[in-house]
């Protein structure tokens, strides 16, 4: 057993925890939008205008605040012309990056606004700049958002959508140093310049325009971004990042079958994150210390060899509880950077990736990743507050202990994880500058390799767990491999 002194201290509060945080990502790619999420119309699994009514429910109940689509890289090959009018009509594609599949433009933009209506979240659209026009961008934009009166917003009219949507967040491009065209910083920052000048605010709706940042360590990048595109109402750029367990791309490791040290690994390259948010946030700071533009993880989490037997292009892969921890870890340091991390996109919301939730024709089962969403969601729109531990290390690897804590209408959420393997922990809290008179957590735990599948889809789900409130000391023990939220009132 590890003891670990903590020290919460409420009056000092840090910053604001934007939902968005708490973001996810859908692309057309495998089965994450069709039968994932999109059924149609006379599917037997229950739907509402196609979209499956479970994953609406799952969805709402951990309060997603914005989703990303339709890509990634399908985003800088998509022409949205195609997926709006008569189904039926509908020119089909191949979806050249993955899997080479045919994709029938059936989910088009009128369903990806019906879908975040009927969920309750922002969307978030990635435009294409890659192989696609500025025309064909403006006017995706004015068919969305232009009350009447234009060619774009007859069309939508026309199509059966009177009124505008709104739309804050759009991307211009995605990975336009890689899959969006191989650019080079400084002519992607002057492509753009370009595109962002015909993306209009329409309507009153108003626009928050993200720009194509880096992936990873690539600090050129973001460098030339921010020196080139600070005054061009620039409100975000982007930030990709995948937790690779081996390191090599080739042989990324199996979802379900890997050793402690593969494990500790896994960990030690997720907490990679914290030193590249920091030192994106330093070169950010010096041409913004204002903090007008934040920084968007618009893509994050686990990629692995695809489980066996299923396509390669469709990266779907299992989730176990090491998901579950590099979830909490990757969200414990979001929340801890919410100064500057305004957004971040899991990648992705469906049976690609570590996802929310896996699907087989009626049967949808949430993934441990899910549960740790629903562990954290009371930090949506909270302030974030001073929170330090003494901490250990796990495995002699990485440290146990990833915590951070935030306020919210009185009430304040600590979230933990146990990243050791082998060692509980014994946490001794002291909470300052808040009155709170009683403790309850909830936990997910089991062993790292424990997963939900159809057979057994809750074989880990959050329970109850006990703490203690004394005289403002919170004490509560941690299992190995455990996550486990807080909340004290
Ligand atoms: O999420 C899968 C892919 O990863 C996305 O399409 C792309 O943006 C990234 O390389």
């Amino acid at each position: 057993m590890k003891k670990i002194s903590m020290l919460i201290n409420a009056l000092d509060r840090i910053s604001h925890i934007n939902p968005e945080i708490y973001g996810h990502f859908s692309e057309h790619l495998g089965r994450c939008i069709y039968n994932g999420i999109y059924v149609g119309e006379d599917s037997a699994v229950p739907n509402t205008d196609g979209i499956r009514n479970d994953v609406i429910e799952a969805f709402r109940n951990i309060r997603m605040p914005v989703l990303r689509w339709p890509g990634g890289c399908f985003a800088d090959e998509y022409h949205w012309k195609d997926g709006i009018g008569d189904k039926a009509q509908r020119k089909k594609m191949i979806n050249t990056n993955w899997g080479g599949v045919s994709e029938d433009n059936s989910f088009g933009t009128h369903e990806f606004f019906r879908l975040c209506e009927l969920v309750g979240c922002e969307p978030y659209l990635a435009g294409n700049l890659g192989s696609g026009t500025v025309e064909e961008l403006s006017e995706w934009v004015e068919y969305i958002t232009l009350e009447g009166g234009s060619p774009m917003s007859e069309l939508r009219k026309k199509n059966g959508r009177e009124k505008p949507w709104k739309l804050k967040y759009l991307g211009i491009g995605n990975e336009n140093w890689g899959c969006g065209g191989s650019m080079r910083p400084e002519y992607y920052a002057d492509e753009y310049r370009r595109y962002q000048s015909f993306c209009k605010n329409y309507s009153g709706n108003e626009l928050f325009r993200i720009a194509c940042g880096p992936s990873a360590e690539d600090y050129n990048w973001t460098e030339v971004i921010m020196k080139n595109l600070n005054q061009y109402h620039t409100k975000g750029i982007s930030l990709h990042y995948y937790t690779v367990p081996t390191g090599d791309w080739s042989h990324k490791g199996s979802a379900t079958e890997f050793d402690t040290e593969l494990y500790y690994s896994t960990i030690s390259k997720t907490l990679y994150m914290n030193e590249l948010i920091t030192r994106h946030t330093d070169i950010m700071d010096r041409y913004d210390p204002d903090n007008n533009i934040g920084l968007i993880v618009d893509e994050w989490g686990c990629w692995y060899d695809v489980e066996k037997g299923t396509n390669p292009g469709f990266l779907y892969q299992q989730n176990t509880m090491r998901d579950a921890i590099v979830a909490a870890c990757n969200l414990n340091i979001f929340n801890r950077h919410s100064g500057r991390v305004i957004m971040a996109n899991l990648a992705q919301a469906v049976n690609v990736l570590q996802s929310l939730i896996l699907t087989e024709g009626e049967i949808m089962v949430k993934t441990p990743t899910y549960h740790v969403f629903d562990l954290f969601k009371d930090h949506q729109d909270g302030e974030l507050v001073y929170c330090f531990s003494t901490n250990e290390q796990a495995g002699d690897k990485v440290p146990l202990l990833s915590s951070s804590a935030s306020v919210k209408d009185g009430v304040m959420t600590i979230t933990l994880a146990n990243c050791s393997l082998e060692e509980s922990a014994e946490i001794a809290c002291d909470i300052r500058g808040f009155e709170g008179s009683s403790a309850s957590a909830r936990i997910l735990t089991g062993e790292v390799h424990t997963c939900n599948d159809f057979d057994e889809p809750d074989r880990l789900v959050p329970s109850a767990h006990p703490v203690k409130l004394e005289n403002g000391m919170l004490t509560a023990e941690l299992p190995p491999c455990s996550v486990v939220c807080v909340t004290v009132k």
